[in-house]
């Protein structure tokens, strides 16, 4: 029988893997409602560990350390998916870890995902498995010539991943990953990328952010704008896809899922790209665009804590800071209402996200 959850209150500490931004940011969140973070992860310098209470640098893999972390902690969560599934239910023996590893199995591998979200009756591309390089070229051939290929496991960024229109370019993709298991997607012609991002509590509450929008550039999120421009019955519809989802994983944290709107003769037509189980990217506007960051909702959520406000103050525009983006801070600064947010990286590399400015257009109040 599983334990139930402790009780959280201010001054306990939250474990967190993974000493990234996103990392970084649901600790600032924790400490506004007083709670520790504790950061654990195998690099140290990463920006997460320079804002937390404590701080552990080893290997997913080292059993001591994770002994030792989970004692030092009162529930554990991640900021982002690829925490070895062995370690997540390690873990999980010893403390809870939200969300559960449920959600780690289903959205690690873009097969199992796909097949999980059509299960439920939610539309994705289409998408056939590629094991081999001879599996390459029916697949294209049912696709009508054209596909992405991506590796089931690991992408991010647009890594992992080739736009295919000839068999021997796949075969070629597929060598140059690895030849890992992949899978070939149809390619989706779509009018808009939205996310849909919400937050489902220890009681099965659920709270959604209103649909956003964004906009890529060299496969990197480059800008996110709230609300998005699609017809609220598609809005509604995008937050119930994310909430059966939620559902279905019996789900306690804030989830992400990636969109596109498909513009057909039916209308706006929804189609699931991937799910984050974490915060994401698309989702830092609402640390000045709500009440409620995406962050600090995390935190609330696997406190068992009651879920807060995501009504929107304003439209809203949140551009990431890459590379060479962040050396226009002092600029930033100088803007009236702007919002800055810097990751404390200590160095500037090519598409690498620094940081992102959020501008937040206030509606009337009274
Ligand atoms: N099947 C597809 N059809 C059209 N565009 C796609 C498809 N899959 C991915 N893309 C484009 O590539 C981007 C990155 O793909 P995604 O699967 O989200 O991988 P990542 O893990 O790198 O975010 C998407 O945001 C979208 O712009
Ligand atoms: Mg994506």
């Amino acid at each position: 029988v599983k334990k139930p959850d402790p009780v959280i209150e201010p001054g306990a500490t939250i474990g967190i893997l993974g000493a990234g931004q996103l990392g970084r940011m649901l600790a600032l969140a924790g400490a506004r409602l007083g709670l520790k973070s504790h950061i654990y992860a195998p690099d140290a310098g990463e920006p997460a560990f320079d804002v937390a209470a404590g701080g552990t640098v080893a290997a997913y893999e080292d059993e001591a350390a994770l002994v030792r972390f989970a004692e030092a902690v009162d529930v554990i969560t991640y900021e982002f998916e690829n925490i070895p599934a062995a370690t997540a239910a390690f873990l999980a023996e010893r403390r809870p870890v939200h969300p559960g590893p449920l959600a780690l199995e289903k959205t690690q591998d873009r097969l199992i995902e796909k097949r999980f979200l059509n299960d439920l009756d939610v539309a994705t591309a289409g998408f056939a498995a590629i094991d081999s390089a001879e599996a390459i070229a029916p697949a294209l051939t049912s696709f009508s010539g054209a596909g992405i290929l991506k590796t089931r496991r690991f992408g991010y960024d647009g890594k992992g991943q080739a736009m295919i229109r000839d068999a021997a370019k796949g075969e070629a993709a597929f060598a140059s990953f690895g030849k890992v298991p992949a899978i070939l997607e149809r390619i989706v012609p779509f009018a808009r990328e939205i996310s849909a991002i919400g937050a489902r509590g220890r009681d099965g509450s659920f709270r959604a952010y209103d649909i956003c929008e964004n906009s890529h550039a060299n496969h990197i999120l480059s800008r996110t704008e709230a609300p998005a421009a699609i017809k609220p019955a598609t809005a509604q519809r995008a937050g119930e896809i994310a909430k059966c989802i939620a559902d279905a994983l019996d789900y306690v944290g804030v989830i992400a899922v990636e969109m596109f709107v498909v513009v057909g003769t039916k209308g706006e037509e929804l189609i699931v790209n991937e799910i984050a189980p974490r915060v994401h990217n698309s989702g830092h506007w609402t640390i000045d665009g709500t009440a409620t960051s995406q962050f600090e909702q995390h935190m609330r959520a696997i406190s068992g804590w009651p879920l807060g406000s995501t009504e929107r103050r304003g439209r809203i525009v949140m551009d990431n800071l890459i590379g060479d983006e962040a050396l226009r801070w002092r600029e930033i600064l100088q803007e009236e209402g702007a919002c800055l947010h810097l990751y404390g990286k200590s160095e500037i590399r090519d598409g690498r996200k620094m940081g992102h400015v959020t501008r937040v257009y206030m509606k009337e109040t009274g």
